[in-house]
């Protein structure tokens, strides 16, 4: 097996730094779009054969050194039964959102082994796909970004009705929280069962709150989590986006590593707690719209920035964009894997 991966979560010695790219199983490969052509992409995720397949795709066709199984955060609310929409173009949609205390009283916690049953048959189907070449993540989103997504319906800008419940009626918004941070650890200690590598928690809205509030609603449950999960052996991700604030309060929660956005400083990220954690990210992912020279230079900037040494994985600062040339996704990793030799001799 390529282990680098899996080295560098723990802060091991490796050859050169490993890189994989948030949603690296997606739209900008021409693979991906053909299958994509034939279903739609919630049979895509219940379908172990074709999940295992599509997440497959960019371990041979991009050469990452890690596979992060196809599926969707949302699929836990749809799971505790609300019927989670995908529309073509416009994105995830809840038709019932949650509004009141009621509505929340009213969610199931989801038995991980019948309601998610297609996502453990998808992790057991990409490890026999995958013969041990990398290793496999699984994920959930966090408590937080969830509740989101459930409270406002789908996506949003202003997050006016979430945050409209946690001024107004905080011990709702904390009973869906909790409900669903036991939803999560369940899910993800599934996954490890089910056989994957390591895990990653996706909070893409932590950085909408300011940390007094982000501290409240999404790192204590995220902590909690982390805190009663059974990972032996298993590393855990934390990617709480934006919340640059609470980098070192994210890094003493007991998760091997620690996901970073395009916004802040690698180099000043390693020196707040690099000691504690491994790093993930910085990729700026706007940038693999520039040349293949141009994405070179700056794969040489951010290595530079971490430095020499162990506890580094190479990631965008967020998911790659739908229509970034396969090429330069390509000359992304290969760069890496050119470059950063020379920061572990
Ligand atoms: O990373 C991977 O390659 C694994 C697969 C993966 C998907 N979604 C596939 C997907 C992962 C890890 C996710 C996580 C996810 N889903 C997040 C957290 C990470 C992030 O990007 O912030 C969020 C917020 C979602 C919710 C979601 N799913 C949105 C907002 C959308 C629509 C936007 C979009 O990109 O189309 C989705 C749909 C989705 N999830 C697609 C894919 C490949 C596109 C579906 C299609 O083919 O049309």
């Amino acid at each position: 097996m390529n282990d680098l991966f899996l080295r560098a979560c723990k802060r091991q010695r490796v050859s050169r730094t490993p890189v994989w790219m948030m949603r690296q199983a997606g739209r900008y490969l021409p693979e991906y779009r053909a299958i994509r052509a034939k279903n739609d992409f919630l049979t895509m995720v219940r379908t172990p054969e074709i999940a295992a397949e599509v997440t497959i795709q960019p371990v041979d066709l991009v050469g990452v050194d890690a596979a992060i199984l196809f599926s969707d955060i949302l699929v836990i609310p749809d799971a505790m039964g609300m019927n989670l929409v995908m529309e073509e173009a416009k994105g995830p949609r809840f038709p019932m959102p949650l509004r009141t205390r009621d509505d929340i009283e009213k969610l199931v916690v989801p038995d991980p082994s019948k309601q998610l049953k297609y996502v453990m048959q998808a992790i057991e189907t990409t490890q026999r796909g995958l013969g041990k070449r990398v290793p496999l993540i699984g994920f959930s989103g966090a408590p937080w970004t969830l509740a989101a997504y459930m409270v406002e319906g789908g996506g949003t800008k202003d997050f006016r009705h979430i945050k409209r419940m946690m001024l107004d009626e905080p011990e709702t918004l904390l009973a869906l929280l909790k409900k669903l941070a036991v939803a999560v650890r369940e899910y993800l200690e599934a996954q490890i069962a089910a056989g994957v590598d390591a895990v990653q928690i996706f909070d893409t809205w932590g950085g909408i709150l300011a940390p007094d509030y982000y501290r409240k609603f999404s790192l204590d449950f995220i902590a909690d989590i982390v805190a009663t999960m059974r990972h032996e052996g298993v590393p855990v991700i934390v990617f709480s986006k934006g919340a640059h604030h609470a980098l070192a309060d994210l890094a003493a929660i007991g998760a091997e590593v620690i996901g970073v956005d395009w916004t802040v400083d690698l180099h000043d990220v390693r020196q707040l707690v690099g000691e504690k954690v491994a790093l993930q990210g910085n990729f700026d992912p706007s940038f693999l719209y520039a040349s293949p020279p141009r994405i070179k230079d700056e794969v040489r900037s951010i290595l530079r920035k971490f430095g020499m040494g162990n506890g580094h994985i190479f990631n965008l600062g967020h998911g790659i964009l739908p229509d970034v040339p396969v090429d330069h996704a390509r000359a992304l990793v290969q760069a890496v894997k050119e470059e950063s030799a020379m920061y572990h001799a």
